[in-house]
């Protein structure tokens, strides 16, 4: 299960986001949205440990993520947490394989990536380089190297936002499927994506809104 629990964002004292409570229970899947800016990606990476909080609490399992050093951070995103980046975040100049199996640096055990990317029908695309892929390709490949360490809480951030709908739809559908059991938050601007998810959450009914702290001290 994670906690949000009265986190503040700040960044570089101008913009502050405030989040209300929230809570993720683990065998679940949220579909967050909201409207650009409004800080979705902020909590992702909040929670992954890359990001922290000026204040409040982020706790998964009991444990208190911003109590936590950023090596000790590192190792629980690392063990835990699977992380699909908007941008993929892949080595276009390397193959598929070797894009999960370049893993083993941080310790993971990849002996399943062949298996994995079988499941998500992109096994015969294993040695091509990533640059050769067409956009859904590479969705597929970023969300088997966010599986291959069987993280128990799977973050997707916009995991559609670059395919046309049929194929976001698929690769949504197949995301929630492989995401069984697991904690899984994705963002998504798609509400006709909404029926594959346990819960929505409306981040603009959910952040307390974001403050300009230069305006509001110039208003004074
Ligand atoms: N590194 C940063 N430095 C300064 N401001 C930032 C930084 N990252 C985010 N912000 C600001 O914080 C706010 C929330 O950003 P965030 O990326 O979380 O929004 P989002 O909801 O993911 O938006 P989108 O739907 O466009 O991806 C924005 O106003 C953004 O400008
Ligand atoms: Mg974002």
């Amino acid at each position: 299960m994670i906690e949000i629990n009265g986190i503040t964002k700040k960044f570089k004292n101008e913009t502050a986001i405030d989040y209300r409570d929230m809570v993720f229970e683990t065998g679940k899947s949220y579909m967050l949205l909201g409207a650009s800016g409004c800080g979705k990606s902020t909590l992702l990476n909040m929670i992954a440990g890359i990001l922290s909080p000026e204040s409040g609490s982020i706790l998964i399992d009991g444990e208190d993520m911003t109590q936590k050093s950023q090596k000790e951070k590192d190792r629980f995103r690392i063990e835990r947490i699977g992380y699909i980046f908007q941008d993929f975040k892949l080595i276009e100049e390397m193959t598929v394989l070797d894009n999960l199996h370049i893993l083993r640096l941080e310790g993971v055990d990849t002996s399943d990536a062949g298996d994995i990317l079988t499941s998500l029908g992109i096994a015969e695309k294993k040695n091509a380089k990533i640059k050769h892929l067409s956009g859904g390709q590479k969705q597929r490949v970023a969300i088997a190297r966010a599986l291959v360490k069987k993280p128990d809480i799977i973050l997707a951030d916009e995991p559609t936002g670059n395919l046309n709908f049929a194929i976001g739809e698929q690769v949504m559908r197949e995301l929630c499927e492989v995401s069984q059991g697991k904690t899984l938050i994705a963002v998504t601007h798609d509400d006709r994506l909404a029926k594959y998810f346990d819960e929505i959450i409306d981040m603009n009914e959910v952040t307390g809104g974001k403050r300009d702290l230069f305006s509001e001290q110039e208003g004074k």
